[in-house]
């Protein structure tokens, strides 16, 4: 795909206004249980650098962190535990203060498509949930494994070629955890979600080294650490409480990368360009609000998509606090990158419709990835 058509796409198909458009969303919807690849487009050329100088104290320092924070999905993690999966999902649903209203809202709500539904139906549709959700998380994983590939060849700098090598290995590793997760302790994949697809298409397919920082490492990865973030703090399940302390160890690393690196290169741009990156950043924000509509789930349940997003779109505030907690790490990201505040405010006014500018003063990950370490604490408690 060429430059000029990725660029028509990110500004012109979603409009602000679309932004809540049912037919929009219910249009797309993924239920190809039988695809075994995706192609997606690359763009872009590959960069040799001469200059081996690393000049970057910052991204050094985060490589040295990378190569002493490895670890081994296959040793460090005990995958003997047994999951019970309905006791888990009526756990998770019990601690769950959002779950619980969601169930009030459609007992009480006879427009809701959950009207009607028995406390067993709730319990498959938790289990369907946690599928959904780890199958999502997988392949979002390999979304990362592939860009961060994508950045090795791309990037002219021989410092952040190196770290983004570690993080290819990270990224491995994640997909690997997740898929043998599913494949062992849960009852069911589901294909990727047509939202994250897109997404990571777009990602792919620009030219911009730098637009493939923003989409993955800022945007896609910034929301992965406050999902698992919020997955660990709800699950009683050890191996998945355990597995997901590790991921986040190194996920907050690959955030903290996409902020160093694009603090230099932001810098240096001029209005018209940072407006660019900041309508980028509001498709992929859209574009994965989308995605935690969970589409497939109600699918498998046989629920009208068009009648599902209405309700979800129109839920009260107080029984969704998860979707706008989603952008917790992306927000003040964001923010210390300067593309908030940048051209009048733009991306500013558009988080603030959609919910999400309450975090902007809360931690930026440039720094945050040494505290979220748990891999080192570990050792060091040994
Ligand atoms: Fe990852
Ligand atoms: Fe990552």
């Amino acid at each position: 795909m060429t430059e000029p058509e990725v660029q028509k796409r990110l500004i012109d198909v979603l409009t602000p206004e679309q932004v809540n458009d049912i037919e929009r969303i219910a249009a797309i919807c993924n239920t190809d249980y039988d695809a075994t690849d995706h192609v997606s487009p690359t763009g872009g050329d590959t960069i040799f650098t001469w200059d081996y100088d690393q000049k970057r104290a910052p991204l050094v320092k985060l490589y040295e962190k990378a190569k002493t924070s490895q670890w081994n999905s296959t040793t460090d993690l005990d995958w003997s535990v047994e999951v019970d999966q309905e006791k888990v999902a009526a756990e998770n649903a019990a601690a769950n203060i959002q779950a619980q209203m969601m169930r009030e809202g459609a007992r009480n709500d006879a427009s809701s498509p959950l009207h009607g539904w028995s406390e067993q139906q709730f319990i498959d549709l938790g289990v369907q949930m946690q599928n959904w959700t780890l199958s999502q998380f997988m392949h979002g994983e390999q979304g990362a494994l592939v860009c961060t590939a994508k950045i090795v060849e791309q990037v002219p700098w021989i410092d952040a070629k190196y770290y983004a090598s570690t993080q290819v290995m990270d990224e491995a590793r994640h997909v690997e955890v997740f898929a043998r997760y599913l494949d062992t302790k849960l009852s069911g994949h589901y294909p990727i979600n047509a939202h994250l697809q897109m997404l990571l298409d777009d990602i792919i397919a620009d030219t911009r080294w730098d637009m493939t920082y923003l989409g993955m490492q800022i945007m896609v990865e910034g929301l992965a650490l406050a999902a698992f973030g919020f997955l660990h703090m709800m699950t009683t399940e050890p191996l998945l409480k355990k597995l997901l302390r590790y991921v986040m160890s190194d996920e907050a690393r690959h955030v903290a990368f996409g902020v160093l690196s694009l603090k230099e290169v932001y810098d240096e741009m001029t209005a018209a360009e940072i407006r660019e990156r900041q309508e980028f950043a509001f498709e992929a924000a859209v574009r994965m609000r989308d995605r935690f509509m969970q589409q497939e789930v109600w699918e498998h349940f046989g629920i009208d998509q068009k009648e599902l997003v209405r309700w979800f779109l129109k839920r009260p505030p107080a029984q969704d606090q998860f979707t706008p907690m989603l952008f917790s790490k992306i927000v003040p990201n964001c923010k210390k990158l300067g593309l908030l505040d940048a051209a009048d405010g733009w991306l500013r006014d558009r988080f603030t419709e959609i919910g999400a500018i309450q975090f902007e003063d809360w931690t930026d990950t440039g720094e945050e990835y040494e505290m979220l370490d748990e891999v080192s604490k570990d050792r060091a408690a040994v």
